[in-house]
């Protein structure tokens, strides 16, 4: 459809972990649900967008009229966003918690139990985010912002060094918000100010940080 205030539009939204491999049967994650992306993809398709959802390994199904593009590690991620955005985007919302680090090497076979300390190297993933940001052709581009202390700071620092629209910024130090809860709280950043949502529901904070999004980026 084309009615609302997206209709039209492509959004493309990162969601979940990245999961990257040590081994055959081990890897590194993070506690992401996928369930304030998931929010988020289907917030943006009853404004009336053409969603693209890139999504990490989550137990979510896909909402309704959707286009999900499963992945795994960091560097897959990003393959598949660029790919999303070459098809022209007006909308980009990164909500993944991405691995900022991968190993350096993924063992060909599982690794043996030894009776010392192991110790891990490990080298840094491309950021998503700040890739599509600098992209001539960008998007109206949104990064989140999970934090446990310092969070206003923090985030305004993100969207300065990333080339951000806006930022959302989580406290995720306070239990049942956040990672992993249907729950959460944000502060957001941007051109236009400050403005905070919830304690709600992930659905219920999703509809409104949308539509908030959406007035913004028309303005
Ligand atoms: O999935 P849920 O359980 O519902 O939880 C939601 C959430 C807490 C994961 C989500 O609301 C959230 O805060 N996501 C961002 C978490 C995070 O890892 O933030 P960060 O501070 O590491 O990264 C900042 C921004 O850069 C994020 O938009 C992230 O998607 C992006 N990024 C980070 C690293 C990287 N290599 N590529 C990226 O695109």
């Amino acid at each position: 459809p084309v009615d609302g205030p997206l209709g039209g539009r492509h959004v493309v939204i990162t969601a979940g972990p990245t999961r990257e491999a040590l081994d055959p049967v081990r890897y590194l994650t993070n506690h992401s649900s996928g369930k304030m992306g998931y929010a988020l993809a289907d917030a943006a398709r009853q404004a009336g967008a053409r969603v693209t959802l890139i999504s990490g390994p989550v137990q979510l199904a896909c909402p309704a009229g959707v286009a999900r593009i499963d992945v795994t590690t960091a560097e897959e991620m990003l393959s598949a966003t660029s790919r999303a955005v070459d098809e022209g985007c007006d909308l980009f919302v990164a909500t993944a918690a991405v691995a900022d680090y991968r190993p350096a090497e993924v063992a060909g076979d599982k690794i043996k139990k030894t009776d010392g300390t192991v110790s891990l190297s490990m080298v840094p993933n491309p950021d998503i985010l700040a890739t599509i940001a600098a992209r001539t052709d960008r998007p109206f581009t949104v990064g989140f912002a999970a934090e446990t202390r310092d969070v206003a700071a923090y985030a305004r620092d993100k969207m300065a060094r990333k080339k951000l629209d806006m930022i959302v910024a989580n406290d995720v130090s306070q239990s049942g918000l956040g990672f992993n809860s249907d729950q959460n709280a944000v502060t957001v950043f941007s051109g236009e100010g400050e403005a905070r949502f919830g304690p709600s529901d992930k659905r219920a904070l999703a509809v409104d940080l949308l539509d908030y999004i959406s007035h913004t980026m028309n303005a």
